[in-house]
């Protein structure tokens, strides 16, 4: 485990569960809303800022978030952030953006936290509104931006 506090904890993808990982998957109509587990692993091995994450309920892999500090912006970006159609609904994901936001505050120079979303992902959109994310008029790649100042 690499950080964690309540019943949700995080633990990196290596070699002992990527195969977890990539197994995860959202349900039908939510899959245009964000890439699959197999892509941001892909991804993560590539662009080596981003950090992949397990998000787990007991020894149980239930979600993956993936992180990474954009060089050119120097701020956080949530890049990923997925709980398994089977674990939805039982406020994993809620728990888990909480505990991310406090893990990447700690890091040294984080000023601010961003991530995008689709306009129609109305379930993210609230659940990063809770958490005091505030949409801007930026889109990018047709998704609107939303950050979160730490300071
Ligand atoms: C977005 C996502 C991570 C939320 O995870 P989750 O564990 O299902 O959500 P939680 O159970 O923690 O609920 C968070 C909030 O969303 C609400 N919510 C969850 N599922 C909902 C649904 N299907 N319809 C309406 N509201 C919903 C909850 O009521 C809760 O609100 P509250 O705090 O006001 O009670 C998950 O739905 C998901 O993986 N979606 C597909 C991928 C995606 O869109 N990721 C974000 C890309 S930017």
């Amino acid at each position: 485990m690499i950080f964690g506090h309540t019943m949700i904890t995080f633990k990196k993808i290596d070699n002992s569960n990527w195969e977890d990982c990539i197994s995860l998957s959202v349900k039908g109509e939510q899959k245009g809303l964000v890439a699959s587990n197999a892509y941001s692993l892909v991804q993560a091995a590539y662009q080596k800022n981003c950090v992949p994450l397990g998000i787990y309920f007991e020894e149980t892999m239930v979600g993956f978030a993936m992180y990474a500090l954009d060089p050119d912006e120097n701020s956080f970006w949530i890049y990923r952030l997925m709980i398994s159609a089977e674990n939805q609904g039982k406020n994993y994901g809620k728990l888990a953006l909480i505990q991310l936001i406090e893990y990447i505050k700690n890091h040294e120079n984080a000023t601010q936290i961003s991530l995008s979303y689709k306009h129609n992902n109305t379930v993210a959109r609230k659940l990063y509104a809770s958490c005091n994310f505030l949409e801007t008029r930026e889109v990018i790649e047709g998704e609107i931006v939303a950050r979160l100042n730490l300071k």
